[in-house]
């Protein structure tokens, strides 16, 4: 009898292991000894040494940290990196100009010479990671204040870069995982000299836009193309015209076989940042404080950018960057209230704790440990709600006023006098001011002020009744929003401006501002969130003791990480029910002639037309985009999306609304990660742009036997 229900305990911690096979951003270190088995049992062709190996070339070779913001990898022998549309759309808006406009018109190098540099521009690839956790907390102990502990493990980590084994064109970095309970070393090699190979036009890249941005079904063809340099010995070099395509350890291998449903796929890259050990009450604050404060503001600041877009097409232009990025977190918020509430994520938080709780009653040693932590958290949470929700609008509300960002950055120049590289910071400070006025209206940043502040709290604020007297009293009394004359001072005579800001009406209002928020809510917001962080680590570390027969992921913290899943379609809702993968047909169904987002480019309407989609098309239909359960997040934009034996079958770009909320509470069931298939990216390039030399490049298989 006994043994009966010992097999079925097995029987059940295994099903509820896997029940979650798709949940997790595991570390590529520790696939072998955490998720080979399952993963081959899902499907998996190669071995966990295949993904990830210090001693030979293994898929995480050819995986970059794109920029430090996404995901790249190398897809030639030749260093050529595949990455997303939005991610190089940055480098591709430096390159345009009104006569060699590549947003609008794509942008292809037809051999090396022409592909184009991005200062600023890097790739970091990963070396070998280690784990450092022991050294790291080297004489920290339990009764140390947070900030005396946060000194000690600097303090280690220091010496434990130093103290790295590596070559000196190497970087040594170490970070915290699991609350600060582990942590881990990264040796790394960035190089600097990525070069623009192609980008198509934006009607494919980002089409559908705003609108579609975080939807399925998605028809968009979110890539672009680089190429990164090295020295002629290979190894990282700054740009210099005498360097040389990078010849990578690992090149991903392409298949041209595409995807069927329920096929496993994996996903390599850089995810950012999710939240998924917290207490059930910190998720209610994010679905009903936080998340609607911030909804709120950019609900606002939505309505006043698209009041001037509308009316003034050379304010569309300028803002149209901005605005797809206030843009892209208010509808991702949006949805994650709503995947919040439809998934009763509180209420399996809650489940979740009332077990952990019997399980450290039961322990005489974990209640005396762990016994009145989840109730400590209440009370922490309970007090930062108020200081949370202030620093929200605070946040918020100052980053949409660009007047404000101005003041930063004049105050940053001021504060680097005498140094070293006080020219080199000048210099960059004229470039920028440069690129801020090109896309700066005063008279829009003013009604910024004047709508968005109204909805600030602090007690400063509240004083004010005339918003609108407020703004103009600023406004018309600062020289600064004055693009020509403030961009003539910062050449002639840069001390002046940085001497102007000290009698500035609007430096002065926004000082005001910044006090009020640093003496009345940042000392106690900094209190209670120190308190939090220890005791967010605390319950880490109680819940991997408590549930043993769980693996545990570490929260995205922007280190590589892998995570797997299926191709599968999902129910979004009662009755709506999506398929898994979409086609250019779609495309031509969405198509609004001369449209803002739904545009089509002519020559792409005329492949369509003669289905001329060359060994891409499948059954003469042309893939576009694909979904699957993966577990991903903002970082894993560019992240390679690969098949069961490790080649690349596309190219993740976002997920879908429904979903959203896999950052906080991961549901099988409807998260979802976009991908757009690998087959249209390779169509777009050779049959749409004529950029048949850069497949050449490339190794396309048929791991399916497919022709
Ligand atoms: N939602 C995706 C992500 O979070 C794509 C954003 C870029 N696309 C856009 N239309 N704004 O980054
Ligand atoms: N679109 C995101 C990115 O840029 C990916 C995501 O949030 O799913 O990284």
């Amino acid at each position: 009898m006994k043994s009966i229900k010992h097999l079925l305990v097995v029987l059940f911690v295994s099903i509820a292991t896997l029940a979650s096979a798709d949940e997790g951003m595991w570390l590529p270190f520790l696939l072998e000894k955490l998720n080979e088995k399952q993963m081959k049992s899902l499907g998996m062709k190669i071995s966990a040494k295949d993904i990830y190996n210090i001693n030979a070339g293994s898929l995480k070779d050819a995986i970059v940290s794109f920029g430090g913001f996404c995901t790249g990898e190398v897809i030639s022998s030749k260093g050529l990196v595949l990455t997303n549309h939005h991610c190089g759309f940055d480098a591709v808006q430096n390159h345009s100009t009104l006569d060699h406009n590549y947003i609008r018109d794509g942008f292809w190098a037809m051999n090396n010479g022409q592909e184009l540099t991005n200062p600023g521009l890097y790739v970091t690839f990963i070396v070998r990671i280690e784990d450092v956790t022991k050294a790291a907390l080297n004489g920290v102990t339990a009764d140390m204040k947070e900030s005396e502990r946060q000194a000690a493990v600097d303090q280690n980590i220091r010496n434990i870069n130093a103290a790295a084994k590596k070559e000196s064109y190497q970087k040594a970095f170490t970070r915290a995982f699991f609350e600060g309970n582990q942590y881990f070393l990264f040796i790394t090699e960035t190089y600097t000299d990525v070069r623009l190979v192609g980008a198509p036009p934006a009607a494919i890249g980002n089409f559908g836009q705003d609108t579609d941005n975080w939807m399925w079904p998605r028809h968009t063809g979110d890539f672009s193309v680089f190429r990164i340099y090295a020295g002629k010995d290979n190894k990282p070099a700054d740009y210099s015209p005498d360097n040389v395509p990078y010849v990578p350890k690992k090149s991903l291998n392409i298949s041209l076989d595409g995807i069927a449903e329920k096929d496993f796929t994996m996903v390599f890259g850089f995810p950012g940042k999710t939240t998924e050990y917290l207490p059930a009450i910190a998720v209610k604050q994010i679905a009903e404080v936080n998340d609607p404060a911030k909804i709120a503001v950019r609900e606002k600041a939505l309505a006043i950018l698209n009041s001037f877009m509308r009316k003034d097409e050379k304010i569309k232009i300028e803002y149209a960057d901005k605005y797809a990025l206030v843009s892209n977190s208010w509808k991702k918020w949006k949805g994650e209230v709503l995947g919040l509430t439809r998934t009763d994520a509180l209420d399996r938080k809650k489940k979740y704790e009332a077990e952990f709780q019997k399980r450290v009653d039961a322990n005489p040693q974990w209640k005396s440990q762990y016994g009145n932590l989840l109730t400590e958290m209440q009370a922490a949470y309970t007090e930062l709600e108020p200081l949370g929700l202030a620093r929200d609008y605070h946040t918020e509300i100052t980053n949409r006023i660009e007047l404000f960002s101005l003041f930063n950055r004049i105050k940053y120049v001021q504060q680097s006098r005498g140094k070293p590289d006080y020219d080199n910071i000048l210099a960059r400070f004229r470039d920028s001011l440069n690129q801020f006025y090109n896309e700066y209206e005063p008279v829009v940043d003013k009604k910024l002020f004047e709508g968005l502040l109204p909805l600030y709290i602090s007690p400063r604020v509240k004083e004010v009744t005339d918003f609108a007297k407020w703004a103009n009293d600023i406004y018309d009394n600062t020289d600064l929003d004055n693009g020509k004359a403030t961009l003539a001072l910062a050449q002639s005579d840069p001390d002046a401006l940085l001497q102007s800001l000290e009698t500035d009406k609007a430096y002065a209002a926004y000082q005001e501002i910044i006090a009020d928020y640093n003496t009345n809510i940042l000392p106690r917001l900094n209190t209670v969130q120190a308190r939090i962080n220890q005791l967010q680590r605390t319950y880490m570390q109680a819940q991997i003791e408590v549930f043993k027969e769980k693996a545990f992921y570490p929260d995205a913290n922007s280190t590589l990480r892998i995570t797997y899943g299926k191709v599968n379609g999902y129910t979004a809702r009662d009755a709506v029910k999506y398929d898994f993968n979409s086609y250019l047909d779609g495309v031509i169904e969405k198509y609004i002639p001369g449209d803002y987002e739904f545009d089509v480019p002519q020559k792409l309407r005329d492949l369509y037309v003669k289905k001329d989609y060359g060994v891409y098309g499948k059954n003469g239909r042309m893939p576009v985009c694909f979904i699957a359960s993966n577990h991903t997040t903002g970082g894993n934009s560019g992240s390679p999306a690969l098949d069961a034996s490790g080649n690349l079958i596309g190219l993740n770009f976002d997920r879908v609304w429904e979903g959203t909320m896999s950052d906080i509470s991961y549901d099988p069931s409807i998260c979802r990660n976009i991908m757009v298939d690998i087959r249209y990216v390779l169509f777009i390039i050779d049959k749409y742009a004529g950029a048949g030399h850069l497949i050449k490049e490339m190794k396309l298989v048929h791991p399916k036997g497919g022709r």
